[in-house]
């Protein structure tokens, strides 16, 4: 890690696949000299919608024209329902129009949606062409954008069709962070907080004394948190990157956080939003199993609902559909819930957690 200007930089190692985290404040303007000495060719391809386009496309462009680039965009509209087997086809098909070869580089500059299609698009494409994120969510910057979990939808499932393919290079700028709508920066900030309770009393204790600093999107408090939760999620992925194992443990408030968000057809709540709800029902479990005293159940209450976050999952939402869901889940063993559930903060666990109590969990809730 490096702090001059204020710029750190967290290692991925993970042999021929290494790459580097790069997190500071204006860094757009220097995409193209960071990405030079990384790639062969000095072609590059661009990926994002017209939203972040509009904002952040012409910096971008012209940090990577300034080093020598030539630049090509490639739009995709905004939406989940765009990352998919067809808008793939869609690019794959510009990527052949432009003569996009092996050792040209995509890049792709949104959200986790637009990393993810991007990402996926860039491995397959030729086998496999290199590839930048430039994630411009908080859930991306902290979460999405790093491990290499690309991916598109299937209609049947989210994240059904895709693959592990690391990127060359992560560049944050936590800048961007300025335009993101109120809602989004709050369901990134749930990715945060449930890092913090897997990391230790040490960050959570940060993150409640600098809750109000994060809202208010303070540069330094914001590098701070993304570099933690970068460092925490790189250290995970550098011993099981293919998730057969500890990475289980980012799926932290997960199980009832993807049921809430399937049983509500993906459209009322944000990712983080039901991760929030998931994590207090986590919680819950743990403490009616003598795992967690009630203050730390409490400490996730009160810190989620500082963040302006939902702790409780409401009764319009059918519990029966949520079950249903949980079923479905792809994480399920026996007939047993697969559950990341603390021993205490920063000592996550796997534990399976029957029907039963999930429904106890979700009741006191409502
Ligand atoms: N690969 C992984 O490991 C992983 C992990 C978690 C989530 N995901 C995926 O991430 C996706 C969700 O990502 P997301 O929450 O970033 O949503 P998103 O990509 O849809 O972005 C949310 C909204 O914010 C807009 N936006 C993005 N950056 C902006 C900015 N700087 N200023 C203004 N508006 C901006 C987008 O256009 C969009 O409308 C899901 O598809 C999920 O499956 C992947």
């Amino acid at each position: 890690m490096d702090n001059k200007l204020n710029q750190k930089t967290v290692k991925v190692s993970l042999g021929g696949r290494s790459y580097n985290i790069i997190i500071g404040s204006k860094l757009l303007d220097k995409l193209g000299q960071k990405i030079k000495p990384l790639v062969l060719s000095r072609r590059a391809f661009i990926v994002s919608n017209p939203i972040v386009f509009d904002l952040y496309g012409n910096k971008v462009s012209q940090s990577l024209k300034k080093a020598g680039f030539e630049v090509n965009l490639l739009m995709v509209p905004d939406g989940e329902k765009y990352k998919s087997l067809e808008t793939s086809y869609k690019l794959y098909n510009q990527l052949i129009e432009h003569n996009a070869g092996r050792f040209d580089v995509v890049i792709a500059l949104g959200g986790g949606v637009i990393g993810d299609l991007t990402g996926f698009v860039a491995a397959t494409y030729m086998r496999g062409i290199p590839f930048i994120q430039i994630p411009t969510t908080l859930l991306a910057q902290v979460d999405s954008s790093v491990g290499g979990k690309v991916a598109v939808n299937h209609f049947k499932a989210k994240n059904l069709i895709g693959c592990f393919y690391q990127p060359k290079l992560v560049l944050i700028d936590v800048d961007v962070l300025q335009t993101l709508p109120e809602r989004e920066l709050k369901s990134g900030l749930a990715e945060v907080i449930k890092c913090g309770f897997l990391i230790g009393e040490d960050f959570i204790s940060f993150l409640e004394e600098h809750i109000e600093d994060i809202l208010m999107m303070n540069t330094e408090i914001l590098i701070e948190i993304v570099q933690r939760c970068c460092e925490f999620k790189a250290r995970i992925v550098e011993v099981d990157e293919r998730d057969f194992g500890k990475r289980a443990i980012l799926n932290y408030g997960h199980t009832i956080g993807h049921a809430i968000e399937a049983s509500s057809g993906y459209k009322k709540y944000r990712h983080g939003e039901a991760i929030a709800m998931g994590m207090v029902c986590a919680a819950k479990i743990a403490q009616r199993r003598g795992l967690i005293p009630e203050s730390i159940m409490s400490q996730h209450e009160d810190i989620l609902k500082r963040a302006g976050l939902p702790i409780i999952v409401p009764s319009l939402l059918d519990t029966k559909d949520v079950m249903k869901h949980l079923l479905l889940d792809k994480k399920k063993r026996d007939e047993n819930h697969t559950f990341v559930l603390l021993k205490g903060i920063g000592e996550p666990i796997i534990e399976g957690v029957a029907s039963d109590d999930i429904l106890e969990s979700l009741k006191p809730c409502q």
